[in-house]
């Protein structure tokens, strides 16, 4: 199929040809974004056999799909950063020559859309209009891909009028690698096993991924595009794309703050993003707002403020673990029209994963297709399964969600999943402290990457899978971003997961995260009290809000917020190892800091008993 009339770009166009010659696909089709469009691809999948069609009563327009068992996540180890000097992508990526890496995908996407068809998606990374948004325009041979990015991002023949004829768009290339000969029969999840490139061209601004149909492998706007290229442009022309939240929130007064908060993959962001507050902190009258759940692109206003737009419109949420318990608005938001890949489905029609409310059923279908009870020993769903749902079905949605100028921002929330070491909540002294923190951040793996479970890795700015460049330059461009803002929002690190002996969380959670944002937000604004600590400025018992909570005890509290000084120790000597990785590109403050940290650590560790802060 040739262009739709409204494509007036040239210059896409041509590109979109030279890709068909290249991959060779039975037909292109020019998605238009329209309910129609995804409605027909929907049923063209359930023809196919990648999708099962959920219960109409239970979950309304709503589709299963279970990927290859090889297909299941982000493959780091697959992912390049193409930049023309090796150490410009820095010690943290993988780097490939891109001559060399090009070569090699020419030859990977020769003639890869055989028997298959090629759809042109054109999309925009933020609120069509925003000076903050980027479009984009993915090329794939998967159908599962352009419904999720119907649903992810704004997409089709508004995003391509926008472009008009001239307009600049980041072309990214996707196929699942799986070419079908003639008489070939089509698998569910086409896939290549063997083979997988996800790959980017800083300099010239390109993606290439092959092999996979999975999440951030295949839906190339979220970490390929918004992220990792966007990271450079961000670098480039002095703003910030990260692997964060945005959430709003407003206090008994009807004042609202606007907070972005970093955490890694499958650590919090969208249980935090969608909290609903304890019933005693709604009777007050604070409420939370969500903005967004994964990615922030954030400007300087010209009053000096931050912006920060949520590039998506959709939610690629962890199945596991999500519950009315844990998160209501998540659970509202996949209500209907919704897409589940790699959940269990259960005898009447329905999904199920662990952790969701009530008992499990007493059968389902695994998400491998397999007959599954409670008593067998392998779990019905995948551990990194994800559910796809519309931001606008989120009962909680912030109204400036889709604002093309985006929401200020007041405070920075960096956290990861620790079993030790670091405490509840700490504040930064400053913007260069909080840049150390924040560089610093380590967080136990989850199965949201391939790799060992359960060991701390150094996950700079919950960004080390995501940023497009040196990890050194990357701290110091949030070193030097800092120096240019005239009030800059205050940076704080979290621990949700901190652990006692017996192996339980010593903090509940959740909804009661909302007592350390009340404090976080006082901060912000000048009004909460806390205490010098070694490492930041703490609340004491008394400085937070326990109403509804009255059985967490003080001791409680003071266990979630410890600063242990052999583990400390410890935690210096693997912040040096990654500083000494680093240490061609990062900045002196860094070691700086980290030599005054070590100083600090010799006062009391109990410095919950000094005085607070005048305020
Ligand atoms: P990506 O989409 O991979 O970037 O991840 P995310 O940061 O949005 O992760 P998500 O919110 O889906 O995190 C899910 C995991 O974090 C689940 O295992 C939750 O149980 C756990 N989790 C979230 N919030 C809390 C919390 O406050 N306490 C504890 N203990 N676990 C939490
Ligand atoms: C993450 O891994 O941080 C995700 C999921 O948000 S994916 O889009 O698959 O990268
Ligand atoms: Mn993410």
């Amino acid at each position: 199929m040739s262009a739709p009339d409204y494509v007036t770009h040239a210059g896409l166009k041509k590109w979109v040809n030279k890709m068909a010659e290249l991959c060779t696909p039975d037909q292109v089709v020019w998605c238009d974004g329209s309910d129609e469009e995804y409605d027909r691809l929907c049923q063209e999948l359930v023809d196919a056999g990648t999708f099962i069609k959920l219960n109409e009563e239970k979950r309304p327009g709503s589709f299963l799909a279970r990927s290859d068992p090889s297909d299941v996540a982000r493959v780091e180890d697959r992912t390049f950063i193409c930049s023309r000097a090796e150490d410009e992508a820095g010690p943290t990526n993988n780097w490939a020559d891109p001559d060399e890496m090009m070569e090699t995908l020419q030859g990977l996407f020769t003639g890869s859309m055989r028997g298959r068809t090629m759809y042109v998606i054109p999309f925009s990374m933020g609120p069509i209009g925003s000076n903050i948004s980027q479009t984009g325009v993915e090329i794939t041979d998967s159908a599962y891909v352009v419904v999720n990015m119907k649903i992810m991002t704004r997409m089709g023949r508004a995003a391509v009028e926008a472009l008009g004829s001239d307009g600049y768009f980041v072309p990214c290339m996707h196929t699942v690698g799986a070419p079908l000969e003639p008489g070939d029969t089509d698998v569910a999840w086409p896939c290549n096993p063997d083979v997988k490139y996800i790959v980017h061209f800083p300099e010239t601004r390109e993606i290439w991924s092959y092999g996979s149909g999975y999440g951030g492998n295949a839906l190339l706007g979220k970490k390929c595009l918004a992220l990792r290229i966007a990271s450079n442009m961000a670098r480039d022309e002095g703003w910030l794309a990260e692997h964060m939240l945005i959430m709003g929130v407003t206090d008994p007064k009807g004042e609202k703050t606007f907070v972005a908060g970093a955490f890694p993959s499958a650590c919090g962001k969208t249980n935090f993003a969608m909290m609903v507050p304890p019933k005693a902190f709604r009777d007050e009258g604070w409420k939370v707002t969500t903005v967004g759940d994964d990615i922030a692109w954030i400007k300087p206003g010209d009053d000096g403020k931050l912006y920060a737009i949520n590039p998506e419109s959709g939610y690629f949420g962890v199945a596991p673990g999500t519950s009315f318990k844990t998160n209501p608005s998540a659970m509202e938001s996949i209500r209907k029209n919704s897409i589940f890949t790699n959940v269990a489905l259960t005898d009447d029609g329905d999904v199920w994963w662990e952790g969701m409310d009530g008992d499990p059923p007493a059968h389902a279908i695994d998400w491998q297709g397999k007959d599954w009870t409670p008593d067998s020993e392998t779990n019905a769903s995948h551990p990194n399964a994800r559910f796809t749902a519309p931001a606008s079905q989120n009962p909680a949605l912030d109204p400036a969600w889709d604002d093309p100028k985006g929401v200020p921002i007041s405070a920075f929330i960096f956290g990861g999943r620790r079993s030790g070491t670091i405490p509840l909540v700490v504040q930064s002294f400053n913007w260069a402290y909080g840049v150390f923190m924040a560089a610093t951040v380590g967080s136990e793996t989850t199965a949201a990457a391939f790799g060992q479970q359960g060991v701390v890795r150094r996950d700079p700015f919950a960004m080390l899978p995501f940023a497009g460049y040196h990890m050194g330059s990357y701290i110091n461009h949030w070193l030097s971003f800092g120096r240019n803002i005239h009030n800059p929002p205050r940076i704080f690190e979290v621990n949700w997961f901190r652990r006692d002996e017996d192996g339980g969380f010593v903090w509940p959670g959740f909804g009661e995260n909302m007592r350390i944002l009340e404090w976080i937000v006082g901060r912000a604004k000048g009004r909460a009290v806390g205490v010098e600590s070694p490492l930041g400025w703490m609340p004491r018992y008394e400085d937070i809000n326990w109403k509804g909570l009255e059985d967490f005890t003080e001791e409680d509290f003071y266990a979630c917020m410890a600063v242990d000084r052999p583990e400390w120790d410890s935690e210096l000597l693997q912040v040096e190892e990654l500083f000494m990785k680093l240490h061609n590109e990062l900045p002196s403050e860094m070691i700086a800091i980290r030599a005054l940290t070590k100083g600090a650590l010799w006062r009391s560790p109990k410095h919950w008993e000094m005085n607070p802060d005048p305020t």
